[in-house]
């Protein structure tokens, strides 16, 4: 996949004292090509990002994690600069294990405001040497979501240009060749 701006390499790590490392949290079920975007952008900045992947047993997904690292591995495939890992428990200790000091979300709409607010903010009372960056997908991402993906494709939309061509797999392995399904999805209030 091609960067839409300048990278940060090799080149650039040498010039660089240090190495620099960010975060990228999420739940990624699954993960979109407004995702992907913030990941490049994150490329652009860091050396290195680190796609972390919540376990939450207590959040029905659609894909397992397993089944999410492995669609990150693929979409990633040969990708030095980026790494897949899982984790539970608090994210600032996640980073911190990690050897990390930012964390990177993205922002797509004053909607998302609020909710990333609240959770940079108690990130940072947890543990004050942890920063985190937004960042801001590309336009024509900002309405885009996991929980909006999954809808669409399930009741018949096309998804095609919103996933990586890995995730379309996925829900057609999921939920079979986009038929139609016979209640919508539930809605969940907040959802990426
Ligand atoms: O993709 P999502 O669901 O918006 O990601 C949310 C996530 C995983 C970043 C957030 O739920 C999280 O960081 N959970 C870890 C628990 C934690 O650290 N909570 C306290 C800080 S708010």
């Amino acid at each position: 996949m091609k960067a839409p701006f300048p990278q940060r390499g090799p080149r650039a790590r040498r010039a660089g004292a240090h190495s620099s490392l960010a975060v990228y949290p999420g739940s990624f079920d699954p993960i979109t090509n407004g995702h992907l975007d913030i990941i490049a952008r994150g490329l652009s900045v860091f050396d290195e990002v680190i796609i972390a992947i919540l376990v939450n047993p207590e959040k029905r997904a659609l894909f397992t994690v397993e089944e999410r690292v492995e669609i990150i591995r693929r979409a990633y495939a040969g990708n030095p600069r980026v790494r897949v890992d899982t984790f539970s428990g608090l994210l600032v200790d996640y980073a911190v294990k990690a050897g990390a000091s930012v964390i990177v979300r993205g922002l797509r709409a004053i909607s998302d405001f609020e909710f990333e607010f609240q959770m940079a903010l108690m990130n940072r009372r947890l543990n004050p040497r942890i920063e985190t960056v937004f960042m801001m997908p590309a336009e024509g991402y900002s309405y885009l979501s996991s929980r909006l993906v999954k809808e669409v494709f399930q009741l018949g939309g096309s998804v095609k240009d919103l996933v990586p061509p890995v995730v379309e797999r996925g829900l057609r392995e999921k939920y079979g060749s986009a038929q139609p399904a016979a209640a919508p999805l539930t809605r969940r209030r907040r959802a990426r």
